[in-house]
Order: structure tokens, then C-alpha cells, then sequence
């Protein structure tokens, strides 16, 4: 596996492999890897001929008072996964070569953004818009793989796909969970034992609202399912509700009955210091 923060360089490489016709799969991610970044490398892989994984914290999807300083990282232990999966190159630029000084375009997608997370995030998605397609712009890739479980990134950047005429296909990854049922997350290492085992409280009430949706009782007035869902939330001391809402797959928009394809979408903060989302397809 290669290792390569140049931009030229990893350019040269990524040219030969086309120069030889061979398909490109990128894998966008900040790093510090778990089971869920490895399930797109391991799709990637077996999509493509050659895997490239981007490994950059991006500064510019951070607010100003959010975790950039202190977010996890493992290099070493990251470049093991990730060569232990196949992966053909890591492009591992510094943040000085991606954001040059002088550096003034943005990317914003709106409409998709100013809700859900964008409403407790307003920067964040124009921060991935923008790193995202400077990464499609630079490594050109064939096709591209991201995770179901930041939903609004993935419609966001299926959006941005469609609008800037990026001719490369987006695959949206199912997500990988702990057994208990916690969605894997780089952002799960800041939580301590106790707000640990609280945490899934999310993963309950979105599951809950499934079952009520999809069971028996078929219930699909979204107000009292989300109720629902709040309540179950709250019933923990340390978790509060950040947004939990029922909206319509494609536009992200809120429903007030839930038919066709529908999702279950939530954010909690724990303890104050901890923001993780989750999310369900309340079909299927
Ligand atoms: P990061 O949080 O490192 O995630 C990288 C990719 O892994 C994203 O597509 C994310 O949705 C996916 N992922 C994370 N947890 C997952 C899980 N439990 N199951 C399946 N997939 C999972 O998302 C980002 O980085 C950044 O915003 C990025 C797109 C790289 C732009 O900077």
C-alpha cells in the first residue's frame, strides 16, 4: 500500500493505474478507523481495481467551538486496517496543501443543509461540500463510497454529484454497528463507560419507531412515532435530543405520515460534550 500526502504525486500514481484502464474507487474519511470505514473499503475493493482511501481531518467542516483540536487519530494503526483491507493508496495531504493561503471558494449544496444537522452545524456541510469536491477533483475516481449512517452527507453529496456534472457513481453504505446496536463511530471514543452503555438509547427509540411503523401496530402518524422516540431518549440521565425527526429520504424534507421511502433520523448529545446521529429506513 501507498502512502501519499502530495497531491502531484499521488496524482502521477492514480494516472498510471488509469493509463492501464483500470477503474478507480475512492473512500473519503477522516481517519481514526473503525468496522464501518472498513466495510467501504472492503465494498470499494471488490467494486474497483484500485482502492484509494483519503485519510484528512478536514478543518472547514468544523464549527468554531466543535472537536477539530482533540478528534481521534492513529495513523499507524490506521494505515494497518486499511492496508489489511486491500487498499491500493492513502492520500494523506496536510492541511496546508489542501487549503492553500488564498483559498476562497466554497461548495454549498442549500436547501439539503440548513436542517437536521445543518441547523446545530451551519458550516459543517459546506466544509464537506467543498473537501469532498476537491477530493473528486483531484483523484477522479470512477465510482465512490460513503456510509448510510451520516444520511444528510450522503444526500448531500449525491446532490452535489448531480448538480456539478461529477461523472462518478455514489454508493451509500449500509451501517456497521456495535452488537448492542450503537452505530460505530470515530466520535464513540470520547464516550466513558457509563455514557457508553446510554448511548444506544438512540439506537433504541429509532429501532422502536421502526418496529411500531413496520409491526403490527403500524402506526405512521409521525408526530406521535417521534414522541415516541423522544421520550425514550430522554428517559436517559445523560442523553439529551438534538433533533429526532421522520423525513423523506430524498428530500430530507419532515412528513407527517410516514409511506414510500421514509427514515428515522436523530441526534443526541451526551453529557454536553458528545454529539453522535443515527438513523433508520422506516421500510423495507
Ligand atoms: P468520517 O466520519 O471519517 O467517515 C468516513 C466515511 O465512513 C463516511 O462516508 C461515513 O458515513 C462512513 N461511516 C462512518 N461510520 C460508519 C458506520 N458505522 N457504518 C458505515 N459507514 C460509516 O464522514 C466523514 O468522515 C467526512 O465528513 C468526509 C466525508 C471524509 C469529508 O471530510
Amino acid at each position: 500500500m501507498i502512502l501519499e500526502p502530495s497531491i502531484p504525486a499521488a496524482k502521477a500514481v492514480i494516472d498510471s493505474w488509469r493509463g492501464n484502464r483500470e477503474s478507480i474507487a475512492l473512500v473519503p474519511t477522516m481517519g481514526y478507523f473503525h468496522d464501518g470505514h472498513l466495510a467501504l473499503m472492503r465494498q470499494a475493493r471488490r467494486a474497483a481495481d484500485r482502492t484509494v482511501v483519503s485519510l484528512f481531518v478536514n478543518p472547514t467542516q468544523f464549527g468554531p467551538n466543535e472537536d477539530l483540536d482533540v478528534y481521534p487519530r492513529d495513523f499507524d494503526g490506521d494505515c494497518k486496517k486499511a492496508g489489511d483491507a486491500g487498499v491500493d493508496l492513502i492520500f494523506c495531504p496536510e492541511p496546508v496543501s489542501m487549503y492553500q493561503p488564498g483559498h476562497l471558494t466554497t461548495v454549498s449544496v442549500s436547501g439539503l443543509t440548513e436542517d437536521l444537522c445543518g441547523r446545530d452545524r451551519p458550516v459543517h456541510f459546506s466544509g464537506v461540500a467543498t473537501i469532498v469536491a476537491k477530493l473528486f477533483n483531484i483523484i477522479e475516481p470512477d465510482m465512490a463510497f460513503f456510509g448510510e449512517k451520516d444520511f444528510q452527507q450522503l444526500i448531500v453529496i449525491r446532490r452535489l454529484v448531480e448538480d456539478l456534472n461529477f461523472n462518478i457513481s455514489i454508493t451509500g453504505v449500509p451501517t456497521v454497528r456495535e452488537v448492542d446496536g450503537l452505530a460505530m463511530s470515530s466520535r464513540n471514543a470520547y464516550l466513558d463507560e457509563f455514557e457508553r452503555g446510554e448511548a444506544v438509547v438512540l439506537y433504541r427509540a429509532l429501532q422502536t419507531v421502526r418496529e411500531k411503523v413496520i409491526g403490527a401496530e403500524n402506526i405512521v402518524d409521525c408526530e406521535t412515532l417521534i414522541k415516541m422516540g423522544k421520550a425514550m431518549i430522554e428517559e436517559s440521565p445523560v442523553c439529551a435530543v438534538e433533533y429526532f425527526s421522520i423525513v423523506d429520504e430524498q428530500t430530507l424534507t419532515p412528513r407527517r405520515i410516514v409511506s414510500g421511502t421514509c427514515r428515522a433520523v436523530g441526534a443526541i448529545n451526551v453529557n454536553g460534550r458528545i454529539r453522535l446521529i443515527d438513523n433508520m429506513a422506516l421500510h423495507g
